[in-house]
Order: C-alpha cells, then structure tokens, then sequence
C-alpha cells in the first residue's frame, strides 16, 4: 500500500487532485455504425479463433461480390453488415432469452444483429450463411433461389477468405485463387460464383486485403457519423460480452455507476460520455477468454488466470483503432490495475493509473461482488460496499471508493424515474 505522500490522490485521499485530473476531456468521435461495428468486430474473431480481422475481410469481399453484382447501396450495406456479424453468434454463445440455443450460432448471430439495428434482410441473411446452393447445407438445407442472395454473397465471401488464409502470403493466396474454382457452384450457385471470380481476378482485390486498417474503408451507406452510434454501439457491444458470460444487464450497471463516479468527480459532460463507453467495453476481451475459464467454479491455475487476464489488453488493443478513442483503450486496459501497485496488466500505482480507469475499477467490482459466481453466491449491497471500503487504499482509489454510495443512490434514482417514466 501506499504510505508516503509522494502518491497523490491515492495516499492523501484528496478529492481536489481528483476533480483536477478531471478536467481532462475526451471527447466522443463522430462514426457511422458499421465503421464502430468493423472494428469492434475484432472481438468475435477472437471468439472464433480467427486470424485477426476475419469478420472484417469477410465484410470486406462480400461487398466486392455485391459491387460486382450491382447491388443497390442499401443492399450493400446489409451486405456488409451480414459479413461483419456472421459470426457474433459464436462470440455470444446463447441469447439471454433462449439458453437452449435451437438454431446454433447463426441464430444468435441474428440476435447480434437486430441488437445493432440492422433490419430483417440482414439477421435472415445471418441464419442462413450456412446454406449451400445444392440444399446440403444448415440449418435448413434450403437450395438455390429459395437462399438470400445476400447470404450466398457472406458465403463465397468466408469461403474465398478461408482459402486465403490457408496459404502463407497473400501473393501466394492470389495467384492459386485466380484459377478457375468448380468446387463454387454447389455452394453458392453460378451468379455469385462468377462474380466472386472476377473479384479475386482483380489486383485491387489483393491490394485492399493487405492493406492494415481495412475496417474503416468498407464504406457504406450508413447513415451519418455520429458521437451516439459509437456509444450505441458499444451499448450493444457491452449486452454482446453479458450474454456471453450470462449475466444479463451487467455492462449497463458499471457504466451507470462509472458514470456517476465520474459526475460526482466533477467530470465534463463529454467525459462521461467516454467513460459510459468505457464501461461498456471494459471487458470486451472477454470475449476471448475460452468458456472453461470464466465459467470454472474452482480457482484457476496460473496460465488460465493469466488468460483471463489478458482480457483488459486484448480488449484494449481492439478499441484503439477506433479513431479518437485512444484514452478510452486506455482506461480499458487499466480497469484492473491497483493502486497499490499490484493489479494488471502493468502494475501500475496511484495516479500512474488514469482517473477514469480508477472510477472503472471500483464500479466494476462492484458489480462483481453484487453478483453470484460459479464459486460464491452474490454478495448484499451493504456487504459489497463495505468490501470495496476496506479496498481503498490498497485495491481502490480511496476518494472514488468514498464516492461510490453517492453513485449507488443516483444511478437508483435515475433508474427508478426511468421506470415510473
Ligand atoms: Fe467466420
Ligand atoms: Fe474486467
């Protein structure tokens, strides 16, 4: 712990240095939905156990197909937004509405995308991305014309990334994958078959497939850039990451209360329109963690706590190529670190550890603490908070700690007018 005075905020409790460090603002960017969607996407490729930025490239050849189909704009973008989430469903596991899972991941997938908005076109086309031409296919053995164009698009597109990623380099992927495919046809029939063939004739093709930041080129029609998409889209990122370890509603709380830690600290408005981002992405690399982990009802080994550890990192490294939400990535990768030096990834003491990723810590655990685990049952409210006071200090910053019941009654006020509302 923290004894001598050097440690700022976290030695003197001094609630000024906190409203000082508050000043630092963040301010949303301005994004369409599916660039926040591309990118954040990420996150199910970890699920999958896909190359780094699978979904995206997925996305990114079913819209080449779709061009070379001339599709309407509005087409495209469903498209795209088919590509992008044709898999969700393997990152969220079940709905929290249907644990039985009936129709697989392609289902759930579905889920994922009436989650963002995207319309019916979009979560059929999602259900069916595993149907082939020839009727063999999930999960109805639907043929031909009876399967959504825009699912036999998503399909040759997974399919042609597939095989690139099966060869060592692109160039090599290229040049085996411009000669004529026959095995194409009885799984997505010969309009997008043909039209997948020009698309990786194509030199331009290959070119935007090696390019890095693929995900913020897709460009589609999407509606305007704004500072909401991006905080809607982490809402439904953060309901994404609940589902996944069951436990409805959580993401929504830690961003509720970080945001009234963050207003109680006297953070500009702007601030804690970041923060509520922040709350809702904290633990998105979660989503990484193999099932067996988080769900263990016995203390992890060490390799699998250092799994589960590197889920602050792992999530972190996803929301900075968002443009403008460094910080953000930030105070992700550091909602578990300690003040007194002994948290992770960095071990980072005191102020060392940014403000918000502070207010983070404590409204997470508190959360945590609030709910059942496969090792415990959850903790009462006054039992919780007073864990997280005998934590100040050591765990938590003990200025946020003392903000913390402040918080509780706001954000149980606001959800108690919203009710009566
Ligand atoms: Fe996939
Ligand atoms: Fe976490």
């Amino acid at each position: 712990m923290a004894t001598d005075g050097s440690k700022g905020l976290a030695a003197s409790g001094n609630l000024a240095y906190a409203l000082q460090q508050a000043r630092e603002v963040v301010q949303l960017p301005k994004l369409k939905r599916t660039d926040v969607v591309a990118v954040l996407s990420a996150a199910f490729d970890l699920a999958e156990s896909q190359p780094a930025g699978h979904a995206v490239r997925v996305a990114y050849l079913s819209k080449r197909i779709a061009d070379e189909l001339e599709l309407e704009p509005a087409a495209i973008a469903r498209v795209v937004a088919a590509g992008l989430l044709h898999d969700a469903g393997i990152a969220v596991r079940s709905t929290p509405d249907d644990t039985s899972n009936p129709g697989g991941h392609t289902a759930v997938g579905a889920w994922v995308a009436a989650q963002f908005g995207y319309d019916r076109s979009v979560q059929e086309a999602i259900r069916a991305s595993h149907e082939r031409w020839d009727g063999t296919g999930r999960p109805r053995g639907l043929a031909a014309e009876a399967i959504p164009v825009t699912a036999l698009i998503v399909s040759a597109a997974h399919w042609a990334s597939d095989e690139a990623d099966g060869f060592e380099n692109l160039l090599r992927a290229r040049s085996k994958l411009r000669q004529p495919i026959g095995t194409l046809l009885p799984i997505m029939g010969p309009r997008v078959a043909e039209a997948l063939e020009s698309v990786l004739h194509a030199d331009q093709t290959w070119i935007d497939l090696s390019s890095g930041d693929l995900a913020l080129h897709l460009d589609v029609e999407d509606g305007e850039p704004s500072a909401s998409n991006v905080a809607d889209a982490a809402r439904v990122f953060g309901r994404i990451v609940d589902a996944a370890a069951r436990e409805e509603g959580r993401s929504d709380r830690v961003a509720a209360i970080a945001v009234e830690l963050g207003r109680q600290a006297g953070m500009p408005a702007a601030m804690l329109e970041a923060l509520f981002v922040a709350g809702q992405l904290a633990d998105l690399g979660l989503l990484g963690v193999p099932r067996h982990i988080t769900d263990k009802p016995a203390i992890l080994t060490v390799p699998e706590m250092e799994t589960m550890q590197r889920h602050t990192s792992s999530g972190a490294l996803i929301v900075e190529d968002l443009p403008g939400l460094e910080a953000v990535a930030r105070w992700i990768e550091a909602h578990h670190e300690r003040i007194d030096g002994r948290g992770y990834p960095e071990m980072l003491e005191a102020d060392e550890i940014p403000l918000p990723a502070r207010i983070l810590a404590v409204a997470d655990s508190y959360c945590a603490l609030r709910s059942e685990r496969p090792y415990r049952p959850a903790f009462g409210a006054t039992e919780a908070m007073g864990i997280i006071e005998s934590g100040a200090g050591t765990q938590f910053d003990p200025a946020v700690a003392s903000m913390l019941p402040d918080a509780l009654r706001a954000v149980a006020a606001t959800s108690e007018a919203s009710k009566a509302s």
